[in-house]
């Protein structure tokens, strides 16, 4: 049986895609580097098919919900499009992230504050046919209170600015950023919500993010797709679990 501290990784493929759409082809292929994540320990995949299909493709999510035997978590914008793909999937998992066509990442957090009422009639579908709903946010209490109130289950805690903070070796910032993170996990678990964090992560950002016992979940992708040009994939994962693990002791 998993341990109740165990820290789950979730591996994002997303930037295989980017790759293989660099020249239209079919390689490198995502579902093999998903196939391969898992055997290496992922607990789980996630893609994010966005509007504008840049990376993840409708036929890539085709295949993962076929070949996967671990959970997927299907990141997408709050879209009537997107909704009517996540229902006929009923992926484990539906992590509802803010979009926009001229971001080259997921810049911030979901403003739920703002579209509350929206957002409580966008979920409670997808909740109906069993996905668990995530919702990617700022480390932000209001945000939090929101997500809650429109019966999320999850709350995602986007970790870009810590991260950016600490790469560009503005330290007071990286770690008020930080403390912010460990406050707002400890707040969102008080009231009920599951805690998952992700969004920039490396080797040398994962440790104090990974050590904060509320949070369950670590979702990591670009800088893992990175590392494994150079270690490949599966010693990329490995050494990025051993880290976790070593932080959770
Ligand atoms: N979590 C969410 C909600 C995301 O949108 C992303 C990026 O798609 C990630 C985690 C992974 O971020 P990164 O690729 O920077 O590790």
């Amino acid at each position: 049986m998993m341990s109740e501290n165990y820290l789950r990784l979730g591996v994002n493929i997303d930037h295989v895609a980017t790759v293989r759409n660099a020249r239209g082809g079919d390689y490198p292929d995502p579902l093999r580097a998903a196939k391969i994540a898992q055997e290496a320990g992922a607990d789980g995949i996630t893609a994010h098919l966005r509007e504008d299909r840049r990376h993840i493709s409708d036929a890539d999510i085709d295949g993962l919900m076929e070949v996967l035997s671990v959970p997927l978590n299907f990141e997408m914008a709050a879209t009537d499009e997107m909704q009517k793909i996540a229902l006929r999937h009923k992926p484990h998992a539906v992590c509802i992230v803010p979009e926009k066509r001229e971001e080259r990442t997921t810049e911030g957090g979901l403003d739920v504050a703002r579209e509350e009422n929206r957002l409580a009639h966008f979920i409670a579908p997808l909740r109906d046919v069993g996905c668990r709903v995530s919702i990617f946010i700022a480390a932000d209490q209001r945000q939090i209170e929101a997500a809650h109130r429109i019966g999320a289950e999850v709350i995602e805690l986007h970790t870009g600015a810590y991260c950016d903070a600490f790469a560009e070796g503005r330290e007071e910032e990286a770690a008020r950023e930080l403390a912010s993170l460990r406050d707002m996990s400890t707040f969102a678990d008080s009231l009920g919500l599951e805690v998952h964090a992700g969004h920039g992560l490396t080797y040398d950002t994962v440790k104090p993010v990974a050590a904060f016992p509320e949070v369950r979940e670590l979702n990591i992708g670009h800088f893992l797709i990175g590392e494994s040009i150079f270690l490949g994939l599966t010693p990329a994962i490995v050494e990025m679990r051993r880290l976790m693990d070593e932080a959770r002791k």
